[in-house]
């Protein structure tokens, strides 16, 4: 059988390959090819990032697992509203997190289809803060607010000056930005449609969305 757009999007290119229970799930849910390259595109950078919270502050306690399933399936949500994946909207946050749940997801894992675009909730953790990042770092895109906060969390694990501190993320996300044209140009060579098993269709106007 032809490897299908789904299929490359989830082989292709230098990117880690999602865990195999969210390829899975990819699959189980027709995924459009765009949305399980981004999901790769994000769960890589997620895995160069909380790999840099670790080395820089050892004594914080990270949940790696959780960074890294949530930034594999932040937007899963978009599997079933399509028209996010191009398009604004936030539709996808509530049901990706009723999807993960409905399929046995523990919470603690689905929360983050629901956090990742919102980070002033006094509630949110330094887990949310890191796959909401991943999620604007990969195509470049810095957002001071959102830095600010994990600045301030690494600040107060590791004792160091705020500014020492936000030298060296600014250093870290400046190294990881720096590749977003080559990663821009692998999401925007899959189809927002045609998910699993089906031919490639219409591809969306708007390179960078999700
Ligand atoms: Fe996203």
């Amino acid at each position: 059988m032809p490897a299908s757009e789904l299929d490359r999007a989830l082989a292709q290119g230098r990117e880690r390959p999602l865990p195999p229970e969210v390829e899975r799930l990819l699959r189980d849910v027709g995924a459009p090819p765009r949305l399980a390259a981004h999901l790769r595109l994000v769960h890589d950078v997620a895995c160069e990032l909380v790999d840099w919270v670790r080395q820089y502050s050892p004594d914080l306690v990270v949940d790696r697992e959780a960074v890294l399933f949530g930034a594999a399936t932040h937007d899963i949500g978009k599997a079933l509203h399509v028209a996010e994946l191009s398009g604004p909207g936030s539709a996808h946050e509530t049901a990706g997190r009723a999807l993960l749940l409905a399929r046995g997801v523990a919470p603690r894992l689905a929360r983050f289809a629901a956090t990742h675009a919102s980070w002033t909730d006094g509630a949110v953790t330094l887990e949310d803060l890191l796959v909401s990042v991943a999620d604007k770092v990969w195509k470049g895109k810095r957002v001071t607010e959102l830095e600010d906060l994990v600045v301030d969390r690494l600040a107060g694990a590791t004792g160091e000056e705020r500014w020492e501190v936000f030298l060296a993320l600014d250093g870290f996300l400046g190294g990881v930005a720096a590749d977003a044209d080559r990663r821009l140009a692998f999401h925007t060579a899959f189809p927002v449609v045609g998910g699993a098993g089906s031919p490639a269709a219409a591809r969306g106007p708007e390179p960078g969305g999700a």
